[in-house]
């Protein structure tokens, strides 16, 4: 018996070893292992033997049965360590996948753009809260209470049953008096930033937009300072000369105040479609800072002046980049950003 079970453990790992598949070694497991193998034959008949016997060749046997299921299944290893060497090549030729990378909204691209231009010139950015108090939204930039210059915003009201009054910003100019609280002239900066109004939406209105405001403050600062600024910026934004006109106009801010248009980025003043035949395109409001916001930014009166203007950065995307609807932006729909 025990010289049998040797010889078949033998002959087992013989058959192991000459196996060069996965299939030829299937069969040598079904052989030696499988339920009509003989070693099942000979693991059956250790139940007729006696007891010492049964003792002796037991252990012997099922060694020896273990030893082979132990092979098979390293043989097994090897084997299929050798397919997946063959099979797995890399096809040098093939196309490469392409990474899914996101893209930058269109605003985001002017807002850094401007970013860089403003701050090349010498400008430093700033910013403020877009839960503004009815202060530094309205008060303090020359805007009282019962002031008909508070209907020309539609404005969001913070329902606060006590304390202060809060509004969603309606402007960027928001943040002059709270800039000017911290800092002594001279300074030139921008705040870009987001601002809402309570207004219907169209083509050309969003309830929430963006703005940029600029605030330049010193001794002897003029509007020929801020012709020469705003010339300076938009030719550069929109990569060709681009000239800068003024209107007068109306804003408690500003004494006195504008409306300032650019020459025509389509057709540089001749007149086309885009600009309607007139050469000019409406952009903003601009103008030299109150005397009443310089005091409430706390400085002493007459000693500083300073300009500030505020446009709508959509607009200026939508222009650049010839969007033709203003509730792109936020749409969320990723083929608009794509194209980007
Ligand atoms: N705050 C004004 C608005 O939102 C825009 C504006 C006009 C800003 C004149 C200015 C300015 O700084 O001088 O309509």
């Amino acid at each position: 018996m025990l010289q049998k079970i040797s010889q078949l453990e033998q002959s087992a790992l013989e058959a192991i070893r000459a196996a060069t598949t996965q299939d030829e070694l299937e069969q040598v497991r079904v052989i030696y292992l499988g339920k009509k193998s003989d070693f099942t034959a000979i693991m059956k008949s250790l139940g007729s033997l006696d007891a010492d016997q049964k003792r002796e060749i037991g252990p012997i046997a099922n060694a020896a049965r273990k030893k082979v299921q132990e092979k098979i299944q390293s043989k097994q290893q090897e084997l299929e360590d050798a397919f997946d060497a063959q099979t797995q090549w890399i096809d040098v030729t093939a196309p490469g996948k392409r990474d899914n990378l996101g893209h930058l909204n269109p605003l985001s691209i002017v807002q850094r753009d401007i970013e860089d231009i403003f701050t090349s010139m010498g400008f430093e950015i700033s910013d403020g809260p877009e839960i503004e108090t009815e202060y530094y939204n309205f008060d303090a930039v020359n805007v009282p209470d019962n002031h008909p210059a508070r209907d020309m915003q539609d404005t969001f009201w913070i329902d606060a049953p006590r304390g202060e009054k809060h509004v969603l910003r309606t402007h960027t100019s928001s943040v002059q008096v709270r800039y000017m609280q911290q800092h002594t002239p001279p300074y030139r900066i921008i705040i870009p930033g987001r601002v809402f109004r309570q207004e219907a939406t169209d083509a050309s209105h969003e309830h929430t937009f963006h703005q940029l405001e600029a605030l330049v403050v010193g001794e002897n600062v003029s509007v020929a300072n801020f012709l020469d600024i705003a010339q300076s910026f938009f030719s550069a934004f929109f990569g060709r000369e681009i000239k800068v006109r003024l209107r007068p106009s109306y804003f408690p801010f500003v004494e006195p105040g504008f409306e300032f248009d650019i020459s025509c980025t389509i057709c540089s003043g001749d007149g086309c479609s885009a600009c309607q035949r007139t050469g000019w395109i409406e952009i903003g409001g601009a103008g030299m800072v109150h005397q009443n916001v310089l005091e409430a930014g706390g400085y002493e009166k007459g000693k500083y002046t300073g300009f500030a203007w505020g446009f709508g950065l959509e607009r200026l995307a939508m222009m650049k980049y010839k969007i033709d609807d203003i509730r792109h932006f936020h749409s969320g729909d990723i083929r608009v950003s794509e194209q980007f």
